[in-house]
């Protein structure tokens, strides 16, 4: 539609050759374009017309030539190995956030919606899939090879929501009970391994069709596995593409968390389908919303798909700790972030906008209660759909839906980086106790001391150990400070906040309080997910200098009769933060004698084989437990390992894939080249990307120099696909002292090769945060600082300033 009369027409085009466009209004005669003008930096082109084009509809004919390009972005290749051995190509698609301008001339915004009516011309023998169903296949008039495939029309959507994809391969199907057909298409003879995904998908389409009580619009839905792609999955509208590990299972050779992996993956991208395909962000500034949406309910649905994976728990480790450590920081950010160029977009797909994000709407959907959320949410897709939305628009509808101040209380968390710690201590007087709370910002380098004091409207809960899993209060806070009375608790009772560890805040006690509550810990009374979040505050609290580390390892040991997973793994991660900063000092040696003794007990009890009636859980918690004894060397784990390792190689008992991962880290950490050669044969041997990907992590795990210098050449070559690659580096980097010196060399003498290999985007913050983020000194701080001063990585800007201040 021409708006307002002109000779121009300017829209989104990069890395496209135009050669003929014209206008034709509605009923009138075509206008041929006389010039195109690419504004290369901006990613635009203006066509230029010979006369003036006047208001009144019409339609634009674009003849264009684009590249089918090697950068994992807009139309590009993706390579593969037949089963034969041949090495081949699939044409596939990945727009968002900004790339839909690489395939097609557009009008590249989330806001400008419109409907597509697809057609490809592909070779006959060919796989080609689009968002819609399949309206006709032909054959191509001028090529008996070719055939024509056109596509039904699709809803009004947003460009970065397009796909298509040109390819050999497989399919598995099923229909969805409300009746939707659901195809998982995997590589060329491994349609088994789609299964898991399709039974996933098929039980998720109508949870969310119920959960929102708005059916899924489309007739189908395809969830693929690119060889070559660089992020975890993309939710495009009916045709959901993935990385091979985040949809392929195989019975045998896939471990318990590649199959709570997928499930993760394949909730989270079928959520969006609602919320963000269906209702769209306005702008990318709103992009949270999508993705912390989605990264909230991927867990509900899981939960609701597999409640023995206890997944609820798993969330306050991944997510909710992972938000706090990064939004501790000076240079965090708010979830609400303005945005313009395409590199800025980029640089907001992080921890903020998912797992902060994520956090924000999982202690919202506390305090508004299960039913009014749904209704609320009810009100905004049904209001809003095949529309555009901004964060203000969810608040409205869930404020209707609930009756409560939601806007007041959540600007607080959007609008303003950070969160706050709150401090809290307890008087008796009498039968009552009176606590005295108080809130200020937490930041990762000490105690706040700005000028301006950020507040929160803090929704908290509080129990008692009369009841550890009921509150006993729950209030807004929305000021400073609160003294609260709670009726009826004993002198020998203890206090707690935030049970569930739902708030996003930390919590301080006061050291009466925190000793009152050891007991608990011990003797499990405590929730696995209060056990937890206490824990995690007391670690960052010592990190930031607050109290002392002393304290916290005291803590630690009233932690003997931990049984659950979670709280093994948030506790272990934190271990290993500290040994890697004490890895710069002398106390190494005595560090990595605790964790040998914290985790012992425990593996002992555990045993490297399963026992009867074990589950999910059991499994991960094996594998934690087994590969950090490994790594610290514990003898008895190590010898073990060696003897399955060895039995594995020569094919005399083939390991679980459980145990896969810490046999592998454990047999390299105290292996020599011989060890390494035989890591890097199993590599080439293995059939699924699940495993090449397992090696590949742990490969880092080698401590001497010139093998260091070996997986990290291992890295760049041809074995490892090029997404891949950054994890090969993180995994040096993160695996020895010597790993990170080396890995961060590397990564600055290839710096050209992979800033180009990444085009920017995404993957390189993730590679400047694996590689530079375990440092502990001022002289690497500006090293690193130096660095990206002369050679500037637009969208890993804010990651550099984030590593820097916490190296120092
Ligand atoms: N929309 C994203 C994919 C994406 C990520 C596009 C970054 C462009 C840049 C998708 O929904 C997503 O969030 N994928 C996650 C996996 C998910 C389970 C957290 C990913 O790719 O890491
Ligand atoms: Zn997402």
């Amino acid at each position: 539609q021409v708006k307002q009369a002109t000779n121009q027409i300017v829209m989104n085009c990069a890395d496209i050759d135009i050669i003929t466009a014209s206008y034709a209004p509605e009923g009138d005669e075509e206008v041929h374009a006389t010039g195109f003008n690419y504004q290369n930096e901006d990613e635009k082109v203006t066509l230029s017309f010979p006369s003036t084009l006047q208001k009144g509809t019409g339609s634009l004919k674009i003849d264009f030539v684009g590249e089918l390009n090697d950068k994992m972005k807009g139309f590009y290749r993706s390579k593969y190995t037949t089963p034969t051995g041949d090495t081949r190509y699939a044409a596939v698609t990945q727009f968002e956030a900004t790339d839909a301008r690489r395939a097609f001339p557009c009008w590249d915004e989330p806001a400008i919606k419109a409907t597509f009516d697809i057609s490809l011309v592909v070779p006959k023998d060919r796989v080609a899939l689009s968002n819609m169903n399949v309206l006709d296949r032909r054959p191509y008039p001028d090529d008996e090879n070719l055939v024509e495939v056109k596509f039904a029309r699709t809803p009004t959507m947003s460009t970065y929501l397009v796909a298509f994809v040109v390819g050999e391969y497989d399919f598995v199907e099923a229909r969805s009970l409300d009746g939707v057909l659901v195809r998982v298409y995997t590589p060329v003879g491994k349609a088994e391994q789609g299964k898991f995904a399709l039974e996933v998908a098929a039980k998720t389409l109508p949870f969310y069709k119920d959960y929102f009580n708005v059916p899924y619009p489309l007739p189908k839905i395809d969830l693929i596995a690119i060889a070559d792609f660089a992020a975890g999955a993309m939710e495009n509208w009916g045709l959901v593409t993935y990385r091979e590990t985040a949809l392929l299972i195989d019975p045998k050779n896939s471990c318990s968390s590649s199959r709570q992996w997928v499930a993760l993956v394949v909730g989270h991208e079928l959520a969006h389908q609602w919320f963000g395909n269906l209702v769209t962000m306005e702008w990318w500034t709103h992009l949270w919303l999508n993705e912390g949406f989605a990264s909230w309910i991927e867990y509900l649905c899981v939960d609701h798909c597999f409640p023995e994976y206890d997944i609820w728990t798993q969330f306050v480790s991944a997510d909710y700790t992972r938000a706090q450590e990064l939004d501790a920081l000076d240079n965090s950010h708010p979830i609400e972030v303005s945005v313009g160029h395409p590199s800025e977009v980029d640089e907001i797909f992080d921890a903020i906008s998912y797992s902060k994000g994520a956090s924000v709407i999982r202690m919202l959907h506390d305090y508004i209660g299960d039913e009014d959320f749904r209704k609320g949410m009810n009100l905004y897709l049904t209001k809003f759909q095949q529309k555009n939305a901004a964060t203000e628009d969810l608040w409205d509808s869930l404020e209707k839906a609930s009756g409560k101040p939601i806007a007041a209380v959540m600007n607080t968390w959007t609008k303003q980086m950070g969160f706050p710690l709150i401090y809290v201590e307890a008087e008796q007087q009498e039968d009552d106790k009176v606590l005295k709370l108080v809130q200020k910002k937490f930041c990762a380098s000490g105690p706040y001391t700005g000028e301006d004091f950020p507040m929160w409207m803090v929704p908290i809960s509080i129990c008692t150990s009369d009841d550890p899993t009921r509150a006993k209060m729950q209030i807004l806070m929305d000021k400073p400070e609160l003294t609260l009375v709670l009726k009826d608790v004993k002198p020998d009772q203890w206090v707690k906040l935030n049970l569930g560890t739902v708030g996003f805040y930390r919590t301080q006690y006061s050291p009466e309080m925190l000793e009152s509550l050891i007991p608990a810990i011990k003797d499990l009374s405590l929730p696995p997910v209060d056990r937890l979040g206490l824990q995690n505050d007391l670690f960052s609290l010592a990190r930031a200098g607050i109290i002392s580390t002393v304290e916290v390892l005291k803590v630690m040991e009233a932690f003997v009769n931990e049984p659950n997973y979670t709280v093994w793994s948030d506790l272990s991660c934190n271990l290993g933060i500290l040994s890697t900063l004490l890895s710069h000092t002398d106390f190494y040696e005595e560090i990595q004698g605790f964790v040998k003794d914290v985790f012992s007990p425990i593996g002992e009890r555990l045993g490297w084989d399963p026992k009867p009636g074990e589950g999910h859980l059991d499994a991960l918690l094996r594998g934690l437990v087994l590969g950090k004894l490994g790594k610290a060397g514990h003898k008895a784990t190590l010898e073990e390992a060696r003897r399955r390792f060895k039995d594995h190689v020569e094919g005399k008992h083939v390991l679980s894939a459980d145990l896969r991962s810490p046999v592998y880290v454990t047999v390299l950490k105290h292996g020599d080249s011989t060890t390494l050669d035989t890591m890097l044969k199993l590599h080439k041997q293995a059939d699924m990307q699940e495993e090449k990907n397992r090696i590949e992590r742990v490969l880092g795990a080698i401590s001497q120099p010139e093998l260091i210098q070996k997986v990290l050449t291992f890295a760049l070559s041809e074995e490892v696909r090029p997404q891949d690659t950054v994890s090969v580096i993180g995994g040096v980097a993160g695996g020895s002292k010597q790993g990170r010196k080396a890995a961060w060399k590397f990564v600055r003498d290839n710096w050209e090769e992979l800033y180009n290999r990444y085009q920017g985007g995404f993957l390189i913050s993730r590679l400047i945060k694996l590689t530079v983020d375990g440092f502990a000194n001022d002289k690497m701080a500006a090293e690193v600082k130096a660095f990206f001063e002369s050679h500037p990585a637009p969208s890993a800007e804010r990651t550099v300033q984030q590593c820097c201040e916490n190296i120092l």
